[in-house]
């Protein structure tokens, strides 16, 4: 087997390091559960609520959606982050 040099070896771990952090930083964090406005039905397009899912909202029978009917998981925040409500017709 070749020996690899000491130098070497650190010149790997440090690049490996440096391409880590990297990868870090392009991390897209996931949201938690919004919640549901009272009277309302939310949908979510991933089940796992990552970063680009979207919710969409609607409301029962004799109610109106008041505020966003969309919003999307921007890096862990819903956006637009006003939530909406279910007001009676
Ligand atoms: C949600 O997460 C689970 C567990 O990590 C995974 O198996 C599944 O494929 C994910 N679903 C979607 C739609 O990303």
């Amino acid at each position: 087997m070749p020996r690899i040099s000491t130098h070497l070896l650190l010149l790997i771990i440090s690049l490996l390091g440096y391409y880590a952090r990297i990868d870090a930083q392009n991390i897209e964090l996931p949201c938690s559960f919004p919640g549901s406005p009272a009277h309302s039905t939310v949908v979510f397009s991933n089940v796992n609520l990552t970063h680009g899912t979207v919710a969409s909202y609607s409301c029962e029978r004799g109610f109106e959606l008041l505020g966003p009917a969309r919003r999307v998981c921007d890096k862990g925040t819903w956006m637009p982050e006003g939530i909406p409500f279910c007001g009676k017709c």
